[in-house]
């Protein structure tokens, strides 16, 4: 019988989504003999039955078209806001699965993706999930497709920083996503030769920054680039928000969840321009000039880079070797060259954060590379 596969895309948006769709896609209409259909806009496209089939036309020309073409959106199933109001909407996925005479449905996303996928599981539905986003912080896979291209783009905006930065003399603070995990701000910052790399793995100590800076100088060299990971943090800041993150753990009632929440709302909203705050505390503490640049968005955005096209169309087309085997529930991680099911249940709520004695943090510091710690 014809196996029916539903696919979404969830969360932030990264470079390889339409290869990982064009992956599963193909290999499931023209290898397997499948039918593929698409739901728009991540778990809200379900919840609302907007689905598209997935013809070889459609899947056709998108292999190295950035973002994704079903859309996506960070909508829980469990929490979605409608009309301005949260609502489960977890019986109206269930219902239009079943209504689609689906066998599987694959969302492709991080790791808010893999906590609701896990949600869908467990209401009985068969799942597979492939990892993807540029933060490359999913538990249990050696990498995601994303990172590699944003790893590019912030290694050449980091080159790019350098010339300026040198010609002016000045320290060139430069802000790279990761708010959780520092593999982005950290391999670019390796790759790009920056003088300073602050992750939100190791928090930091602005003095040591700037003595890194004025040491720089006394070696004849004026002017520095600072990676700094959107997450990072100073030593103390960090305590108080790791605090907070601890209380939200362990609060039961939904009194205590509140406040924690709201606790937690406000560190987050002070740390908004934390980057710019570091620009201009160095600049006080060693006297030079400091500008501040955000990659931001550009980061996600635009062509996937050969790696993430291969990565992702190998685990698009191992994802349909499962499907075949009836394999659900697992994630499709990325082992050495192969592909290796694991079950949700261990990927869901954890983060692949940068282990402090992982051996690109010993080859900054072997190179000379300031942590800030
Ligand atoms: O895709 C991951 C990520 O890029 C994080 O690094 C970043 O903090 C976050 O998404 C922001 O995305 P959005 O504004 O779309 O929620």
């Amino acid at each position: 019988m014809t196996k029916h596969i539903g696919i979404l895309t969830a969360g932030g948006d990264s470079p390889g989504l339409n290869a990982a769709i064009r992956g599963v896609g193909k290999a499931a209409e023209g290898y397997f003999g499948m039918q593929v259909i698409g739901f728009r806009d991540g778990f809200r496209g379900l919840a609302e039955n907007r689905a598209q089939r997935l013809s070889a036309d459609v899947l056709s020309g998108i292999l190295t078209v950035g973002g994704t073409i079903l859309g996506t959106s960070r909508d829980k199933p469990h929490k979605m806001v409608i009309g301005g109001k949260i609502h489960d909407m977890t019986d109206a996925i269930v219902e239009n699965y079943h209504a689609n005479h689906l066998d599987v449905l694959v969302c492709l996303g991080g790791g808010g993706t893999q906590k609701n996928a896990l949600r869908l599981k467990q209401k009985g539905l068969n799942i597979i999930t492939l990892p993807k986003t540029i933060d490359n912080d999913v538990a249990h896979t050696d990498v995601t497709f994303g990172f590699d291209t944003a790893l590019g783009i912030a290694t050449e905006s980091i080159d790019r920083l350098h010339s300026t930065a040198h010609s002016h003399h000045r320290i060139i603070v430069v802000e790279i996503m990761g708010h959780r995990a520092g593999w982005l701000a950290l391999g670019a910052g390796i790759a790009g030769g920056a003088d300073v790399i602050l992750l939100p793995e190791l928090p930091y100590d602005v003095n040591s920054v700037a003595e890194a800076i004025r040491d720089r100088v006394r070696s004849g060299k004026k002017f520095s680039i600072v990676a700094v990971a959107e997450g990072a943090m100073p030593g103390d800041f960090a305590a108080q928000h790791t605090a907070a993150l601890a209380l939200k753990e362990k609060a039961d009632s939904k009194e205590e969840k509140k406040q924690a929440r709201s606790e937690l709302d406000s560190l987050e909203q002070l740390h908004r321009n934390h980057t710019m705050q570091l620009g201009m505390q160095l600049e006080e503490l060693t006297g030079l000039e400091a500008r501040v640049t955000i990659l931001g968005y550009l980061q996600r955005g635009g062509t996937p880079s050969a790696a993430d096209r291969l990565l992702a169309t190998r685990l698009g087309s191992a994802c349909t070797n499962y499907i075949n085997d009836d394999v659900y529930g697992v994630m499709v991680a990325a082992r050495g060259d192969q592909a290796e099911a694991v079950a949700l249940e261990e990927v869901a709520g954890q983060r692949r954060l940068v282990p402090p004695d992982h051996p690109w943090i010993e080859a900054a510091r072997h190179v000379g590379t300031s942590l800030g710690d």
